[in-house]
């Protein structure tokens, strides 16, 4: 198993990125370990599973942008992920910048990606808007670059939330695509990777509107939780989360319609690790008087840990500056062989 998966370091980690993305990240980073220690006992292949975590540095000035804010974003997004659980000695974690062969590979995939393709895909439309002239390009060719993020490395799995997997399925174009087009039947170049969506927190959307996702790119600050808020600014979030008049349903069918009741229950039921419908079953009937504080407690009981960890790690940048250093080092040398196989299936010469 390889398992690669990034983040842009925009913005704070809230908890749509936790629940969609970074605790499947740590999950997936803790099951790896047990794989190679059982594939070691059983004297089996020598090659490891890994889990390689990135930064996505490049993905980032795709958008206007400040440069003083990227950098300072990517040392916080690093101690943000590793106050998660991402454990920078069990998983290689770096930002992308430090590893041209991502760079290099979305070139060479730029050949076989096709502008409809491009054209079709969902996050392009939303974020061009009407003004599709005035983009950057880099906005456009965005999904290149990220189909070159996995396949560079042949990833199996890739665990993200349902936004992106419109992506991943357009990396998986790309990989058949070049692979029919360029290589031996037998000697494929590149790895078909799986999304891994975790079916209980697909999606979480914001707390002031149902029908929008959490996003670090909300103006309003009320409309997520961010990791580092202090156990105050989530109660109140909480208090303030939109809601409706009715009591909670005791049936899962009872949320139909009702889009911030079911992101409410959502998330608990994703925190406590538990189904929508154990959570209905406890506080069906009720309202959300009770419910709130509730949920505000449970969020607060798992995130307070990881805020604390962020404050104190954040604050070391010689540290931070040696996690990414040590992350690139390794991805550059696993990046290699693909990055070669790649330019010589496309007969590019290279001395
Ligand atoms: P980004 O930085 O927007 O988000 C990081 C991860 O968090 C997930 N996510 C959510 N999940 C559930 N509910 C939400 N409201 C929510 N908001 C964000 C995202 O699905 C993502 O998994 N293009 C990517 C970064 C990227 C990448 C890659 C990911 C670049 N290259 C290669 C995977 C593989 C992005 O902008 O994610």
């Amino acid at each position: 198993m390889r398992v690669v998966s990034g983040i842009q370091p925009t913005g704070n980690l809230h908890l749509g990125n936790y629940l969609g993305a970074i605790r499947n990240w740590v999950r997936m980073q803790d099951e790896m370990e047990e794989a190679n220690r059982a594939q070691a006992a059983a004297g089996g292949s020598a090659e490891k599973n890994q889990c390689l975590f990135f930064l996505a540095d490049l993905h980032a000035i795709s958008m206007p942008h400040v440069p003083a804010d990227l950098s300072a974003g990517t040392l916080e997004m690093t101690a943000a992920l590793v106050a998660c659980g991402i454990d920078p000695a069990r998983s290689i974690l770096f930002n992308q910048a430090q590893v041209p062969a991502h760079a290099e590979l979305q070139w060479l995939l730029g050949g076989t990606a096709r502008m409809g393709w491009l054209n079709r895909m969902t996050q392009w439309k939303d974020k061009a808007g009407k003004n599709r002239e005035g983009q950057s390009v880099a906005l456009f060719t965005y999904p290149v670059l990220q189909a070159a993020d996995v396949l560079l490395y042949q990833a199996t799995h890739v665990p993200v939330g349902e936004d992106q997997k419109q992506h991943l399925e357009l990396a998986r174009d790309i990989a058949q695509k070049f692979n029919n087009d360029f290589c031996a039947e037998d000697a494929p170049v590149f790895t078909l990777p799986d999304p891994i969506i975790p079916p209980e927190a697909a999606r979480i959307m914001s707390l002031r509107d149902g029908s929008a996702k959490m996003s670090k790119s909300d103006p309003s600050e009320a409309s997520r939780i961010n990791l580092a808020d202090d156990a105050d600014a989530i109660m109140q979030k909480i208090r303030k989360a939109r809601t409706d008049p009715e009591p909670l349903p005791s049936e899962k069918a009872g949320l139909e319609g009702r889009a911030e009741a079911a992101n409410l229950v959502g998330i608990y039921a994703a925190m406590a690790g538990v189904t929508v419908e154990e959570v209905l079953g406890q506080f069906g009937g009720q309202g959300f008087g009770a419910f709130k504080p509730a949920l505000g407690e449970l969020l607060v009981e798992t995130l307070d840990p990881i805020a604390t960890r962020f404050r104190e790690l954040r604050a070391d940048r010689e540290a931070l500056d040696a996690i990414l250093a040590r992350g690139a080092a390794r991805a550059r040398e696993m990046a290699g062989p693909t990055l070669d196989a790649t330019y010589r299936a496309l007969g590019l010469v290279r001395g």
